[in-house]
């Protein structure tokens, strides 16, 4: 059973130099594989919005209830893993009491370790009261799925000097606030490595370059499940889509061709069953 981290390992990591290796999570089965492995934190993300229940909106129609059951489900599933949860959009743009008191709702119903919210400058004030009333958070800044129509799409951040300063600048605010870890989503290695380096706390990226603190990848991406687009920063160690199909195709087949189910997936008679049941069958003919 591995060592469940937390907040003071990944501070040390990030200064002996170690890696922090993160994934996100949806669900039970995935979450024991994923805790099996070694992975040392877990985002169970509104992205599942895209990957669990294939929203046209992607992330905007989440709700708090989802993320939660969710949530739970993953917890069950990785006991010994920092298990995050991520804010839906308008569970915290709109007083920060309501954000407080849903940031609470991960902690009191699913047992997170830490919560995420996506924005810089514009979110201080929310993160400092959640920070406030005692939760760990964990910022977004960069290219934040919430706000892409703001942005034009999805699109890299801090690709010019203006925009580049504009990403440092939020996560200056962000740590000020008093989150305690940083995720940075699609901006340039330039960036990525700039504010790793100038931030105590811990840095990681999703489509931030090699020079983060660690790494974040959608499980869904990396196990090649999810097929409808594939961005830049995405590597795929598996391709689980190819392989379900094949494994539905080959299924259809046996059975079509009475090949499935074979003898070793059948039950057996008690012995001499079978010919009393013939003879009860015959007598009440
Ligand atoms: O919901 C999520 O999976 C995320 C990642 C895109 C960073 O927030």
């Amino acid at each position: 059973m591995q060592k469940k981290k937390g907040l003071l390992d990944f501070q040390r990591m990030k200064k002996e130099g170690e890696k922090v290796t993160w994934l996100t999570c949806y669900e039970y089965p995935m979450a024991l594989f994923e805790e099996q492995a070694g992975i040392d934190m877990i985002l169970v993300g509104d992205s599942m919005g895209m990957c669990v229940y294939g929203y046209p909106g992607g992330t905007m129609p989440v709700t708090m209830d989802e993320c939660i059951v969710h949530t739970e489900a993953v917890r069950r599933g990785a006991p010994n893993t920092f298990v995050m949860g991520d804010m839906p959009f308008l569970s915290y743009q709109t007083t920060t009491e309501e954000a407080v008191r849903n940031a609470g709702r991960f902690y009191k119903e699913a047992g997170v370790d830490a919560i995420k919210l996506e924005g810089g400058r514009r979110v201080t004030k929310v993160i400092r009261a959640i920070v406030d009333a005692g939760m760990v958070v964990c910022g977004h800044i960069g290219l934040t799925p919430q706000s892409t129509g703001q942005f034009g799409g999805y699109k890299a951040q801090g690709r010019t000097a203006e925009s580049a300063y504009d990403v440092i600048k939020d996560a200056r605010a962000v740590q000020e606030a008093g989150a305690q870890l940083l995720l940075l989503e699609a901006v340039t290695p330039e960036v990525g490595k700039f504010i790793t380096e100038d931030l105590e706390i811990p840095v990681y990226g999703i489509g931030a370059g090699l020079y983060c603190d660690g790494q974040l990848l959608i499980v869904h991406d990396m196990l090649g499940i999810w097929q409808a687009f594939k961005p830049r920063f995405v590597k795929r160690y598996a391709h689980m889509a190819e392989d379900m199909v094949k494994a539905f195709q080959d299924y259809i087949r046996e059975i079509k061709e009475g090949k499935f189910p074979e003898d070793v997936h059948c039950y057996k008679m008690i012995e001499g069953e079978a010919e009393k049941l013939a003879e009860l069958v015959k007598k009440q003919k």
